[in-house]
């Protein structure tokens, strides 16, 4: 583990359920993002960073398939155990494996048909992201689809103000903003590999996210 990812981890590991608090602006990204992922044929399910788990308690408890199987993954021990704790109820084809960083999911129990990555490309380096999406598109059935919504940057005079205000903070205290900064993760998608099925800015609280579903090719 290299040392920002270490700092990742010390963030996280205090952080915890505070996650849970940052819906203002994640709420209608998410929605977007469950509208356009169709969760619902999906029998096999990656999320990376699965923070406290409530992303996949929304999608167990009214969206996936009785048959889906979920395998959430995240570095930090502290939302680890809270992710646990949040699926007891699923604990039958829920499960959440502790990671050192890596983004070689292999060993994990696909191929997936849905990887998911929400608010976790923001945190990530351009090399770390490109790891990421290899290792997800690796793990991905044929037409699998990537699901991920995460900070980018606004399109509208309001949004491109409070996105900069946002990219500032983070160069100037990084984990003022939990170690997080918009990016445009659509610039990493190559289309030898990915079919762009949606990409859309979503915008809450002036805060705007990137919502992008593609489908592994
Ligand atoms: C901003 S939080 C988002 C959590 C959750 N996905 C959500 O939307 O509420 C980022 C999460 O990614 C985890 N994380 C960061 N880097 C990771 C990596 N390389 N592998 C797995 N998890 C990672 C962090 O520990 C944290 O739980």
């Amino acid at each position: 583990m290299n040392p920002d990812q270490e700092r990742i981890v010390r963030f996280y590991d205090r952080f915890g359920a505070k996650q849970d608090h940052q819906g203002f602006y994640e709420d209608a990204a998410l929605a977007d993002l469950i509208g356009a992922s169709d969760f619902d044929r999906a029998h096999s399910i990656l999320e990376v960073g699965c923070g406290t788990g409530k992303f996949a308690a929304r999608l167990l408890e009214n969206i996936l398939a009785p048959d889906a199987r979920y395998t959430g993954i995240d570095v930090s021990s502290t939302m680890v155990e809270l992710a646990r704790d949040r699926l007891s109820p699923w604990k039958d084809r829920a499960t959440i494996r502790h990671t050192a960083g890596e983004f070689d999911f292999s060993d994990l129990g696909g191929p997936f048909d849905r990887v998911i990555f929400t608010y976790v490309f923001d945190l990530l380096g351009q090399a770390q992201t490109r790891a990421a999406l290899a290792g997800a598109h690796s793990v991905l059935r044929p037409q699998g689809r990537l699901c991920a919504a995460g900070l980018t940057e606004g399109e509208t005079l309001l949004s491109r103000g409070a996105s900069s205000a946002w990219s500032l903070a983070y160069r100037i205290a990084p984990y003022a903003v939990g170690g997080c900064r918009p990016v445009k993760l659509i610039d990493f998608l190559s289309p030898a590999q990915w079919r762009v099925l949606r990409r859309k800015v979503v915008v809450s609280a002036l805060i705007p996210s990137e919502v992008v579903v593609a489908e592994a090719v």
